[in-house]
C-alpha cells in the first residue's frame, strides 16, 4: 500500500471537572469527551524520510518540525516497532488550531492509525492506545471516538452508551489559546480565591442525559472547570456565549481550554440558525454546525 488516509474527529468536553494539581504538573480530571463531526484528514504516503505538510484553515499556525504531534506519533510508532521508517504525512485541517477541540491530538491519532497500516505493522488498538497516552492526554480519545469518560489526566477511558444524535454549533475565535496557560490560569484563580479543590466526580444527571439522548437535560448539565480561566484570558468569549444563549441554545460552554465556544441546539435546523446568528453578530470568526457522537480515527 503506497498511501493511507485516516479521518479523525474533533472533541468537545461535555463535563470537564479539574481536580488538584499533581506533582507531575498535570491535574486529575473527570473529562467526559464527545466526538463531533468536524474532521481532520491525515494521509500517510511512502517516503524515505519523515516529512509533513499541512493545508486548510489556519494551517500556517501548525508547527512543521518535531513540535508537531503527528510527527512525534509517527516516530513513536516506528520506535515501538523497533524500525526506522519514513513517511510523508499530509494533513488537511478542519479542526480549529489551538481551539480546545483537540485538533493536534486528532492529527497524532490519525498518524498512528495511518502509519500502522502503511507500514503493515498490524498493531492492535490497545498498543496504539498506549503510545497515544504518552503523546498527550487527549490522543487516546481521538482514537476511540464516540463518548467516553476520561480519568487520570484524561487518558484512562471508559466508553459511554448514548442515545440518538446531539446537534451542536462551534463558534471558532480568531487565534488560539495555549492549553498549558489555561490550566495555569485555572490554578492561579483557585489560589487567589482560596477555593478548596474537590476530587473530580462524574455528574449523574449528565450521564443520564447522554444515555437517554435528552438534549435539554444535557444542555443544562454542561460544565467546564476551565471556563473561568479561558474567559479571564479571552474576555470577549463571554459575549459569544451570551449571543448563543440569547438565540435559544440549550447549553453554551467554552470547549475544553477554548477559545472555541460550543452550543447545544435542539435539532439540525436550530443548529443552522444558531450558526447564522453567531456569525452575523460578529462574535466569532466562523460558526460550524456539527453532530455527535461520531467514530474515532478510521481509514477512509
Ligand atoms: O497532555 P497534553 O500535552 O495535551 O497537556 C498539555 C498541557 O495541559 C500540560 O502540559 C498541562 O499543563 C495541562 N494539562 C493538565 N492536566 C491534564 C491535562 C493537561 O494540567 N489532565
Amino acid at each position: 500500500m503506497s498511501s493511507v488516509t485516516v479521518r479523525v474527529p474533533a472533541k468537545v468536553n461535555v463535563q470537564l471537572a479539574v481536580g488538584p494539581l499533581r506533582d507531575d504538573g498535570y491535574h486529575d480530571l473527570v473529562n467526559v469527551f464527545h466526538a463531533v463531526s468536524i474532521y481532520d484528514e491525515v494521509e500517510a504516503k511512502e517516503s524515505e524520510a519523515v516529512k509533513i505538510s499541512v493545508t486548510g484553515d489556519s494551517a500556517d499556525q501548525v508547527p512543521l518540525d518535531d513540535g508537531n504531534l503527528a510527527i512525534q506519533a509517527a516516530r513513536a510508532l516506528a520506535k515501538h516497532a523497533g524500525r526506522s521508517y519514513g513517511v510523508d504525512l499530509i494533513i488537511r485541517k478542519a479542526i480549529p488550531v489551538a481551539g480546545g477541540m483537540a485538533g493536534g491530538s486528532a492529527d497524532a491519532a490519525g498518524a498512528l492509525v495511518a502509519c500502522n497500516e502503511l507500514w503493515g505493522l498490524g498493531l492492535p488498538t490497545e498498543d496504539l492506545m498506549e503510545i497515544a497516552a504518552d503523546l498527550g492526554s487527549d490522543v487516546p480519545f481521538a482514537l476511540l471516538g464516540g463518548t467516553a469518560v476520561g480519568t487520570g489526566r484524561g487518558e484512562q477511558l471508559t466508553p459511554l452508551e448514548t442515545s440518538g444524535t446531539f446537534h451542536w454549533v462551534f463558534a471558532v475565535a480568531d487565534g488560539g489559546l495555549s492549553t498549558a496557560k489555561v490550566y495555569a490560569e485555572c490554578d492561579r484563580l483557585r489560589h487567589a480565591t482560596g477555593e478548596q479543590v474537590a476530587w473530580p466526580q462524574t455528574d449523574d444527571a449528565l450521564l443520564d442525559a447522554l444515555a437517554t439522548g435528552n438534549a435539554p437535560a444535557l444542555g443544562a448539565a454542561l460544565t467546564n472547570d476551565l471556563q473561568a480561566a479561558a474567559l479571564m484570558l479571552r474576555p470577549s468569549l463571554a459575549r459569544t456565549l451570551d449571543v448563543g444563549r440569547g438565540h435559544g441554545a440549550l447549553g453554551a460552554i467554552v470547549s475544553g481550554s477554548g477559545p472555541t465556544c460550543a452550543f447545544l441546539a435542539a435539532d439540525a435546523e436550530h443548529a443552522r440558525d444558531l450558526a447564522v446568528a453567531l456569525t452575523s453578530t460578529e462574535v466569532c470568526r466562523t460558526a460550524t454546525p456539527a453532530e455527535g457522537p461520531t467514530p474515532g480515527a478510521h481509514a477512509i
